[in-house]
């Protein structure tokens, strides 16, 4: 075991400050549980414009840092919510320019991003490694997904380091750019090759976390196991095998602050597992926002999420023709891929009564959506971990999800079995193909009009513990046993 106090944990987004997904989420819960267990965290985030604008009150100065040619200012501000020390980079490359952290309006990636994630790693590195004017190195530098990976590259190439954990949210995103890219940002020689940032001919950001991390995690046990083979390790497979021994995968846990329905502000009615008949008062108030016809006797279902291809848009769709003629209705609340918006909203054009399409991120809507629906659509690809189906669980909207990542670990399916022993949760399917998806629709839809086995699977839901704190222990745990 090895003394932790400090840990530096950097991500590109934290809640509530900036969110695109659910790394914001977890960035924006897990350094706050961990301090609150005692060890003295630093959130490490760039100062973007909207993060800015976002502050209740200025940010104080802590310190300007020059390396490598570039110079930042760190302000310190607290995590909302939380008592958790968050430190900015700031710079003109965050800071001027509004909108989403990775891409424009029109989707396209910012040009500079390798500049900008580069300058967030080399700026966590900095403080990792040297003597700075903010007097505090950590024990532990943690970091999260590919725009913080050349931070751990680059602080192994320092005499005296931190160990290094590097956290995987999501496989899919590598931040690859070209060779010309990787000799402009001057990065050290030595890591152009296969076990350092080269990917195929081309420079691969997530590798740095990937080669280089002492410790690997992801965030489910089984993405852990999916990603050290073919298709789900998407060409990384073989490292990811080779560092099996230093892969461990850990659930996400979920915000209880955020996500309660006994508490939570957005919702029309709160309840909880000894108030469920309330919880109808949310999916009337939702049909009457929305401009559905407002009816108790047909299942409502919901969607929430990115609409890319990961999230099983290629199954949903046709799902949802078919679901429109049937007696149920539909709520997709989403921003994503042009072409998975349009196809939305032709089809919510032909039936409005039935089918309700929000293309815009709204935190109020995605939060009445979980209370409202009776039941929950996720039939992701892939996914890593997902919280939303974790909050369903928590809302006592059952989630119909694929049997893949983290899904898989955290619905128990209605099987006969299941059931009897009362620990069913949703429903499962296995196969990415729309006939699969629109069977286990209908194993839900069949369910929910049983009502006292819809009740039980509800309570049994509700009961489910995702809490952060478990999750906590386990990281804590591997920062103890992590050595060089
Ligand atoms: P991912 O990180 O792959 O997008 P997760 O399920 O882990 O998927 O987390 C998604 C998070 O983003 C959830 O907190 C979800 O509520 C939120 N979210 C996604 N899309 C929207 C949206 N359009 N409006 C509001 N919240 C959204
Ligand atoms: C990623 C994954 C998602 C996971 C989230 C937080 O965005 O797609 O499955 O829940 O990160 O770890």
């Amino acid at each position: 075991m090895n003394a932790v106090n400090r840990v530096l944990f950097v991500a590109s987004e934290a809640y509530p400050l900036i969110k695109t997904g659910g790394l914001a989420d977890v960035a924006g819960t897990l350094p706050e549980v961990l301090r609150q267990g005692g060890l003295d965290v630093r959130l490490l985030l760039p100062a973007y414009a909207d993060l800015l604008q976002r502050l209740e009150s200025p940010p104080e100065v802590l310190a300007e840092l020059a390396f490598d040619g570039h110079a930042v200012r760190i302000l310190q501000c607290v995590l909302p919510g939380t008592s958790l020390r968050t430190w900015l980079v700031a710079h003109p490359l965050f800071s001027e320019r509004a909108g989403n952290p990775y891409h424009d309006d029109g989707g396209n990636p910012w040009s500079d991003n390798a500049d900008r994630f580069m300058l967030l790693s080399r700026a966590a590195a900095h403080i990792s490694t040297c003597d700075t004017a903010l007097q505090w190195r950590p024990d532990i530098l943690h970091c999260n997904d590919w725009h913080t990976g050349p931070a751990i590259a680059l602080a192994h190439l320092a005499q005296k380091r931190p160990r290094t954990v590097f956290t995987i949210h999501n496989l899919a995103h590598m931040g690859i750019f070209d060779r010309g890219v990787f000799d402009r940002l001057g990065l050290p020689g030595q890591f152009w090759q296969e076990q350092g940032l080269e990917y195929y001919g081309q420079c691969s950001f997530i590798k740095g976390g990937l080669v280089f991390a002492d410790e690997i995690t992801t965030v489910s046990p089984t993405y852990a196991r999916e990603i050290c083979e073919s298709p789900g390790g998407m060409g990384l497979e073989g490292l990811l095998s080779q560092r099996r021994d230093h892969l461990l995968g850990i659930l996400n846990g979920i915000d209880s602050r955020t996500w309660d329905p006994a508490r939570d502000p957005h919702l029309v009615q709160t309840y909880d597992a000894g108030s469920l008949q309330h919880k109808s008062l949310n999916k009337s108030a939702l049909q009457q926002q929305l401009g559905l016809q407002v009816r108790e006797d047909c299942p409502l279902l919901g969607f929430v999420g990115r609409l890319v291809e990961q999230k099983g848009l290629e199954l949903i769709l046709p799902v949802i023709e078919q679901l429109l003629d049937s007696p149920a209705q539909v709520v997709i609340l989403g921003t994503g891929e042009a072409r998975y918006e349009e196809a939305l909203q032709a089809l919510a054009a032909r039936r409005p009564d039935v089918l309700s399409v929000v293309l815009a991120y709204d935190e109020t809507l995605a939060h009445r959506i979980e209370a409202a629906a009776d039941i929950f659509l996720m039939p992701s690809l892939f996914e890593p971990c997902g919280l939303n189906q974790l909050y369903s669980l928590r809302y006592g909207t059952l989630p119909v999800v694929r049997a893949v990542g983290g899904l898989a670990d955290t619905v128990v399916d209605a099987t006969d079995q299941a059931l009897d022993a009362g620990t069913a949760t949703g429903f499962v399917f296995a196969l990415p193909q729309p006939d699969d998806l629109l069977h286990a629709t209908g194993r839900a839809i069949a369910a929910w009009h049983d009502q006292p086995v819809w009740r039980a699977m509800q309570l049994t839901a509700m009961a489910q513990d995702f809490s952060w704190q478990r999750s906590a222990e386990r990281y804590l745990e591997l920062y103890r046993s992590t050595t060089e």
